[in-house]
């Protein structure tokens, strides 16, 4: 099983700062290292994603993790098992904290991730249903059924597969969290501070609701990287964060 250096089950304490992934959705490694360096410490970890990283290469990781940043990299790996174990012990010698694969990879690609992640530290989180399908996109690939039954699924092949956590949307949080218990990590994009721009996202929580539903993590990309003083924007949302921690 990958490690699980922080969840809400832990028993040691877990900073606010350390559940806020901030979405480094720039296209170019100077804008991700003014972002990171605007930020400071008012974020714990950085997500970089398919867009910066096909951009910029993993030069743009070793940079930000060299400097002491926890680096999300979400390349949501999704190929024959031999080929994703050797990129998580890619992603592992870059000195990633977390890392994505795709739950539909099925058992074998997630089993043989899993062992290649095992003796790290690195987080490795299922994708179970991309918030951008629905169950008609979903019956186009050949799987029939409620979305929220394929995500159920995932969950817990993701957790028998010796994942540590899965990437969802908040509205599932609470079916994923009475599928798998304590101790697992639960990811959500798709969050907006009230009265935020939604931008592109239709099925958003605030930070509080996706805490108080179950996720250990939220990922928040526009609402802070495009605030005028992005720092204040992340502040906002870690007290958000105490405040809910504090309540659930
Ligand atoms: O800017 P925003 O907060 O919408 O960014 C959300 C981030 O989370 C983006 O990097 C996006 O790719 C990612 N994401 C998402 N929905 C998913 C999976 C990942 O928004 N289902």
């Amino acid at each position: 099983m990958t490690k699980l250096p922080e969840t809400a089950s832990s028993s040691a304490p877990v900073r606010a700062q350390d559940r806020l992934i901030v979405a480094l959705d720039v296209p170019t490694a100077r804008q991700a290292r003014e972002l990171a360096a605007q930020l400071g410490d008012a974020a714990g970890i950085y997500k970089v994603g398919l867009q910066l990283f096909t951009a910029e290469g993993p030069a743009v990781v070793r940079d930000m993790v060299s400097s002491g940043k926890r680096v999300f990299l979400d390349l949501k790996l999704h190929d024959i098992p031999n080929t994703v174990a050797h990129a998580v012990k890619s992603a592992i010698g870059l000195g990633v904290s977390m890392l994505t694969i795709h739950g539909s990879g099925g058992p074998a690609m997630l089993k043989a991730a899993t062992e290649a992640a095992a003796a790290s530290d690195l987080l490795l989180l299922a994708v179970t249903v991309l918030t951008s399908m629905d169950e008609n996109e979903l019956s186009q690939v050949g799987i029939g059924g409620r979305v929220q039954d394929q995500v159920h699924r995932l969950a817990k092949l993701a957790q028998s597969s010796g994942c540590g956590g899965v990437v969802a949307s908040a509205r599932e949080s609470s079916l994923i969290r009475s599928v798998v218990g304590d101790g697992f990590a639960i990811v959500n994009p798709g969050v907006r501070p009230a009265g935020a721009e939604l931008n592109d996202q239709r099925r958003v929580a605030t930070p509080a609701e996706a805490i108080r539903a179950g996720a250990t993590h939220i990922v928040v990309g526009r609402p802070i990287t495009q605030a005028a003083d992005p720092a204040q924007a992340a502040s906002a949302i870690v007290r958000e964060i105490e405040q809910a921690q504090a309540g659930r």
